[in-house]
């Protein structure tokens, strides 16, 4: 099977301009692949670069050298020769990126951020508002809450409706950064039993999750960051 996305090289290194230029060596040589239903555990220690890894794969940070090649429709994008509206398309399109904390436009109700999605991949069905409904129901977020934006909702209702956004889209690759840090056990089920669809589905998941218990219930590989910082 055709890796959904495939690293030759990376390396990341940050230069603080307003720090007499030093230079912060973070990644090197990073050779990785994930393929379609695999599900990939990010590790290693904090500050090891496993967010900057998932930033550069999603186009938000610029490699210092190597290549990203990311699938999508059997094609092959080679990231960092994209052009800006082909990198807005990836993320419209290929890949879905659950951040830790839910980032939204103020006043824009929970139903209509999770419809957005759908508006976005050109998904819009007349079905599609049972389906919503069906997802908000499944993650335990209170019909009464639906209309309103998640601004005040607590850590974990924010958390569920930010898996909600995302998971309602068709996405081949999904990219999990502590998707149930702010989870009670009952709720973590529930997003693991989610996540494992989406894996029978053939979608390729990259995760950071810190509790061991819970990635080895999802996760088929880990793959360690320290053994690719620079010294
Ligand atoms: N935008 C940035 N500018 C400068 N340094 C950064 C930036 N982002 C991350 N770093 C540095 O890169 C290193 C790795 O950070 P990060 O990827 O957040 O680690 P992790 O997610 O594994 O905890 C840290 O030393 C951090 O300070
Ligand atoms: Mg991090």
């Amino acid at each position: 099977m055709n890796p959904s996305i495939k690293t030759t090289n990376l390396q990341k290194t940050f230069t603080l301009h307003n720090q007499n230029s030093t230079e912060l060596k973070v990644l090197k040589n990073i050779n990785f692949s994930i393929s379609p239903g695999e599900c990939v555990a990010l590790t290693g220690k904090s500050g090891t670069g496993k967010s900057t890894f998932l930033r550069m794969l999603y186009g938000n940070y610029l490699p210092t050298a190597g290549s990203i090649e990311i699938l999508y429709n059997d094609t092959y994008f080679d990231l960092m020769n994209c052009l800006e509206h082909q990198v807005i398309y990836l993320r419209k399109h290929a890949i879905g990126y659950v951040s830790q904390f839910l980032v939204v436009i103020p006043r824009v109700s929970t139903f209509d951020i999770v419809s957005n999605t759908l508006k976005q991949q050109n998904t819009l069905e007349d079905n599609s508002n049972e389906k919503i409904s069906h997802l908000l129901e499944t993650l335990n977020i209170k019909k009464n809450m639906w209309h309103l934006p998640p601004m005040t909702f607590s850590g974990g209702e924010q958390q569920r409706v930010n898996i909600a956004k995302t998971f309602i889209g068709n996405y081949p690759i999904l990219f999990l950064d502590e998707p149930t840090s702010a989870l009670d056990k009952e709720n973590t089920e529930i997003v693991l039993e989610l996540i494992k669809s989406k894996l029978n589905k053939n979608v390729a998941i990259i995760t950071i999750i810190h509790d061991a218990t819970i990635r080895n219930q999802i996760c088929t590989r880990e793959f360690n960051l320290e053994n690719f910082t620079e010294v």
